[in-house]
């Protein structure tokens, strides 16, 4: 990752936003006030961009990237968000369609904006586009489901219901996202933590674009025991499976949100 910060000396005024807010502290004044990184700055550089987000004149580009053509900052509506976060359900019935392609270029446009621990660039997304090559893991699954044994009795109830044409695993999700993350570069103790973000993120925007998403423990079982499954997803080698979210478009429509417990709250003062 190209780590470098350009100062436009003709714009900035030396307020010295970029360097207050920096998390790693790596950039300082020169003798004639314009930002650069200290000695060996680039190093513990996080590229988190914090610098070129918060100037307010737009005068520190970062590596490639022009201030100018940044979208600006919002927020959206606080009371939209919480409506979309208490409306989220799994969704278990998907219409037999592909996702349109300009949703799901959405949904990649927004993977990399999860925060990481480190930020660093340390996960993968496999993304299963097609009805098609989702039935292809669909078929060898259940390949191997019906021909496997377990005292397990929900194993069972996906056989049985696999005989009457319901697919319990999969949900006939049309595609699913996997997220792998990079075992050399991740921070320790976040490995799961990063991609889990990642994948909160996507659950949301997906349903705030109509889509539905689950999050799918059995799809992830069959993806780390199946090796060719696994292979289907592609992940690059030196990545591990994190997870997997089915994903689709709704067959089912909720007509209220749920009435959810609450979690226990502590508020100390
Ligand atoms: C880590 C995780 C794994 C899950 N695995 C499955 C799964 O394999 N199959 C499934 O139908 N739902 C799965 N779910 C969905 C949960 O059952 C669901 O989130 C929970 O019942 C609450 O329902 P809601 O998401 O509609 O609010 C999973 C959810 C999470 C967070």
């Amino acid at each position: 990752m190209l780590k470098k910060i350009t100062i436009d000396k003709e714009k900035c005024i030396h307020c010295g936003l970029c360097i207050k807010d920096c998390p790693t502290k790596c950039i300082e004044f020169s003798e004639d006030k314009i930002p650069q990184y200290i000695q060996g700055g680039e190093d513990i550089c996080f590229a988190c961009q914090h610098c070129f987000s918060i100037c307010p004149v737009g005068a520190l580009s970062f590596a490639d990237k022009n201030p100018d053509v940044s979208e600006s900052i919002g927020f959206g509506n606080s009371e939209d968000l919480k409506k979309l976060i208490k409306s989220r359900r799994s969704i278990r019935f998907f219409k037999d369609e592909n996702i349109p392609k300009d949703k799901l270029d959405k949904i990649i446009e927004i993977l990399s904006y999860s925060p990481t621990a480190t930020n660093r660039d340390n996960l993968h997304f496999s993304i299963i586009a097609t009805k098609e090559k989702m039935n292809e893991i669909r078929h060898i699954t259940y390949d191997k489901v019906m021909s496997a044994s377990s005292p397990n009795e929900f194993f069972k109830i996906v056989k049985e219901a696999y005989k009457s044409g319901n697919d319990l695993i999969f949900r006939g999700a049309t595609s699913m996202i996997a997220v792998a993350v990079d075992k050399n570069n991740t921070s320790p103790g976040a490995e799961i933590i990063d991609s889990t973000i990642a994948l909160s993120y996507i659950d949301l925007y997906a349903q705030s674009l109509g889509l539905g998403t689950t999050w799918c423990g059995l799809a992830f079982r069959a993806a780390t025991q199946i090796p060719e499954v696994y292979e289907l997803l592609n992940i690059p080698r030196n990545y591990t499976l994190s997870y997997t979210m089915l994903l689709g478009i709704p067959n089912i429509k909720y007509a209220r949100t749920p009435q959810l417990d609450k979690f226990s709250v502590k508020l100390i003062k």
